[in-house]
């Protein structure tokens, strides 16, 4: 009898414990949403109210109920296609331009980048000038959760070891003995405590959680390890792409030459700069720099950005080109930095978390009709990188 109610009861803990932890999910993870909005949706999405490629996110849950912003994020052009009149007025405004779908993303997932952009929001105006949304702060935030959680656990383990405390007490009396007559109630707690401490599933139980809680502490720390997210390095010339590539709207292809062509986009050359500036600001000290290594005959010594390990073989023509993407998609608002910075990971899970969702560009390119054909064979589903070969290893290591 007495075990069938512990059994119960260890349940019933197990229980309240999920429901704890779910009940923090509810109102979405400020942090966890600030790194898949950073990942995901920065690229065209401003957290506060401005325009980046699409419109700024503040106030979203003002305009849409959650349904929608779910039914949008999974799949927008669905909702478009549905002759939702919001949506359709949205895609004109924004000049038909398509919103990569986000199939897999859960409730969870979009509450977490719902949390993030209202945090944004929230956040005070330091001073004048200061940015206005001040970002989460992303690692204390989960540290924080990672406290809470210790500390409701081991808050759950007293009450756990209190019941079956008091349970032994109650079977005593109910076996006909009185408690003065059994052990006090203090040593029926200590006995219980003995017991739980030489109960064997009970034991590897909370050394498993220690060596599970402590594995994910070093692996969040590894994976960290050579992962250059926010690298944006002072260059040698203040050169700035919101002035040339966003206000000038010079196109990127001007200076990196090779990027729809080969697999290196390139740095452009001094004798690129000075197709304009052998005349325009001639007398600017930053100017004069390209002179001085023109006049000494060496390259200007830009630091790299973005860089992959030897290992890993990366080609963008195949991206820009074949595949149509925007540069957006992997380097985020350039055209709004006025430093080049690192948006992305650039990890292999982001490489194949990409190729997992995207659908290849097969129209016009006959190139794909017989794979095409195949495909559509065998899946409803749209063709995607994924099924032609995109998670295969060789693919991307030498
Ligand atoms: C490639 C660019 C792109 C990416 C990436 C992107 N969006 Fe969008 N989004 C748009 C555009 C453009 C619109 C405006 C409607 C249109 O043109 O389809 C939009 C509209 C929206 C809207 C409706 C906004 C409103 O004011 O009603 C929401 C919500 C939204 N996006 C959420 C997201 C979230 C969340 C992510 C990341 C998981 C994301 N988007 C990623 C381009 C993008
Ligand atoms: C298509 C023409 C064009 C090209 C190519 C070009 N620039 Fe510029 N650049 C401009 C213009 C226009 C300005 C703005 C001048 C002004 O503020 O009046 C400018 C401004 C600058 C400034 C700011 C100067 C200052 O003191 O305000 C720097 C630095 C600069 N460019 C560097 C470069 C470098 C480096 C390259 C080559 C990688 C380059 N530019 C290529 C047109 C160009
Ligand atoms: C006027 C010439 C010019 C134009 C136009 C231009 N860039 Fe650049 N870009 C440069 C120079 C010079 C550097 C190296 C210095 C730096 O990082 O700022 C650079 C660096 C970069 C880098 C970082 C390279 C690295 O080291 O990893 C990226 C990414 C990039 N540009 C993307 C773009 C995109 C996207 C566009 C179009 C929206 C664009 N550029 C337009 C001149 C240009
Ligand atoms: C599918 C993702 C993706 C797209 C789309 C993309 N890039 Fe890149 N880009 C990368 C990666 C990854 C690297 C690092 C490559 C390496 O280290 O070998 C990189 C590096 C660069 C560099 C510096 C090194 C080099 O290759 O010379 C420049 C400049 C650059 N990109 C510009 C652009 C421009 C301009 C566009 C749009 C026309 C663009 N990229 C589109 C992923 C992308
Ligand atoms: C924004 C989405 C996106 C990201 C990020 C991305 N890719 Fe891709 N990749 C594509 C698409 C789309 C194609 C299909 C192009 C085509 O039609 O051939 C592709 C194709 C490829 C192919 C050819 C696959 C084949 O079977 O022919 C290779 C190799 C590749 N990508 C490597 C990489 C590497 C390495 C990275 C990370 C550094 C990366 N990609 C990041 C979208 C992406
Ligand atoms: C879409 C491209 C892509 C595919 C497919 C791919 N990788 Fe990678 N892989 C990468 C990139 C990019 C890196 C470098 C990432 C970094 O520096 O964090 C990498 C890194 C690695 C590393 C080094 C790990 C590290 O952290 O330094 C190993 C090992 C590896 N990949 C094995 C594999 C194996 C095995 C497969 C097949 C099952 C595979 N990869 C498929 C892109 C890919």
């Amino acid at each position: 009898m007495i075990n069938n109610i512990s059994k119960k009861l260890l349940t019933l803990v197990a229980l309240v414990f999920v429901l704890t932890i779910q009940s923090f999910a509810q109102d979405g993870d400020a942090a966890a949403g600030e790194t898949l909005f950073k990942n995901n949706c920065a690229q065209c999405h401003a957290a506060d109210a401005s325009v980046v490629v699409g419109p700024g996110l503040a106030g979203i849950e003002d305009r849409r109920d959650f349904a929608w912003i779910k039914k949008w994020v999974n799949n927008p052009a669905a909702v478009i296609s549905s002759g939702d009149k919001y949506a359709v007025e949205l895609y004109e405004k924004y000049n038909k331009t398509q919103m990569t779908a986000f199939p897999a993303y859960g409730e969870a997932e979009i509450k977490n980048i719902l949390a993030y952009v209202k945090a944004a929001n929230a956040a005070p105006v330091v001073a004048e000038g200061a940015p206005a949304a001040a970002p989460v702060q992303e690692a204390s935030g989960g540290k924080f959760f990672n406290v809470v959680l210790v500390s409701l656990l081991v808050i759950m383990a007293l009450v756990l070891v209190a019941l079956l405390a008091v349970l032994k007490l109650l079977s005593t009396i109910a076996q006909g003995g009185s408690p003065e007559s059994s052990v006090s109630g203090l040593e029926s707690f200590k006995a219980t405590l003995k017991g739980l401490a030489s109960n064997k599933t009970i034991v590897t139980a909370v050394i498993w959680m220690f060596v599970l809680l402590g594995t994910k502490a070093t692996l969040d720390g590894l994976y960290s390890i050579g992962v250059h997210q926010g690298y944006a390095p002072t260059q040698p010339i203040n050169f700035s792409h919101k002035l040339h590539a966003g206000d000038m709207e010079i196109n990127c292809a001007y200076c990196h030459t090779g990027v729809y062509k080969g697999k290196q986009s390139g740095i452009p050359s001094s004798s690129i700069c000075m197709n304009c500036h052998n005349t325009i600001k001639r007398e600017s000290p930053e100017i004069q720099k390209i002179y001085t290594a023109i006049e000494k005959n060496q390259p200007i010594e830009w630091v790299r950005v973005h860089n992959l390990p030897d290992l890993a073989y990366f080609n963008h023509s195949q991206h820009t080109n074949v595949a149509g993407l925007d540069c957006a998609n992997c380097h985020g608002d350039i055209k709004n930095m006025e430093v080049v910075e690192q948006r992305h990971t650039l990890t292999m899970g982001w490489c194949i978390d990409c190729h997992r969702k995207t659908d290849v560009n097969a129209k016009g390119n006959a190139y794909y009709d017989a794979l095409l054909t195949a495909h559509n064979s065998s899946s409803k589903e749209a063709m995607k990188v994924e099924d032609i070969g995109g998670l295969e290893c060789a693919k991307c290591h030498y």
